[in-house]
């Protein structure tokens, strides 16, 4: 690893993305599109990925190696986590370690002035932000998906590609609003919520409840959707 370990020089405005998957590559795409931040390297739980590359970037080691970075002077990083839970543990954890996180807001993004964002906040490309929206931490904002005008999304939200939320919803924390989803004005989706791709909602969602089709009716509770496949389960990051 240490080869691929960066150099003092590399690491100015420098930024390890966490999780090489396919959110990690949706980041870094947008990191590298942003040009405010250096992408150095990914961290990733599964050892078979380390020395390698994923998208031109080197996958440095397993979540463990940011002690090793911080002693590289890596400050700052991204948990690009696609698991609602599993990137608000880790950002938790990292800022426990002193480590930054950064936000990745893509170019073509529209992010009103008075919109505030939280750490680790991804919005992707073609999205939109309305004004005086909020934004919890370790929010994603997928490609193309819209949150209107004084919107309101806890830590770990995520509106996925598509998707669009009238103005003045509330989104619980870790909720997942689906693929092309829609939120009519004013409502609530409950903490860890999952509306399915597609479903319009038009009444409050419960919290840990799962809602799909036009208009969006309860079809379970407590499941959890698996949106980038993760073939290994994570570790629990080294304390201190
Ligand atoms: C809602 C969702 C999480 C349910 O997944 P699941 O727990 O595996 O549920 P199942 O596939 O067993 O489906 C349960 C029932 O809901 C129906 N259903 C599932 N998803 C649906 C959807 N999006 N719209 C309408 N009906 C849906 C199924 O047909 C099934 O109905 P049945 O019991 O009458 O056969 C999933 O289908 C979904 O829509 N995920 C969103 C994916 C997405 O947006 N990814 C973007 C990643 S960035």
């Amino acid at each position: 690893m240490d080869a691929l370990l960066p150099t003092r020089r590399s690491v100015r405005n420098g930024v390890v993305i966490v999780g090489a998957g396919g959110h990690g590559k949706v980041v870094l795409d947008i990191l590298r599109a942003a040009g405010k931040y250096k992408p150095i390297g990914f961290l990733d739980a599964d050892p078979a990925l380390t020395d390698s590359y994923v998208a031109g970037l080197p996958v440095l080691g397993s979540i463990n190696t940011v002690t090793t970075l911080r002693r590289q002077r890596v400050r700052r990083a991204l948990v690009a986590i696609g698991d609602n839970r599993t990137r608000a543990e880790y950002a938790a954890k990292l800022l426990e370690q002193g480590i930054e996180l950064v936000n990745a807001i893509h170019p073509t993004a529209f992010v009103s002035p008075t919109a505030t964002l939280g750490r680790n906040v991804v919005v992707a490309a073609k999205a939109a932000v309305g004004t005086e929206a909020r934004l919890g931490d370790s929010v994603i904002v997928n490609t193309s998906a819209v949150v209107d005008h004084e919107c309101d999304l806890g830590e770990a939200a995520h509106v996925c590609p598509a998707a669009a939320l009238a103005g003045r919803v509330r989104v619980g924390r870790g909720a997942f609003i689906g693929a092309g989803a829609r939120v009519i004005q004013c409502r609530t989706v409950g903490a860890y919520a999952i509306v399915g791709a597609g479903a319009v909602v038009i009444r409050d969602v419960l919290d840990e409840t799962t809602v799909v089709g036009v208009p969006a009716r309860p079809v379970r509770s407590g499941v959890r959707p698996t949106i980038y496949p993760v073939s290994v389960a994570l570790p629990k990051l080294a304390a201190g």
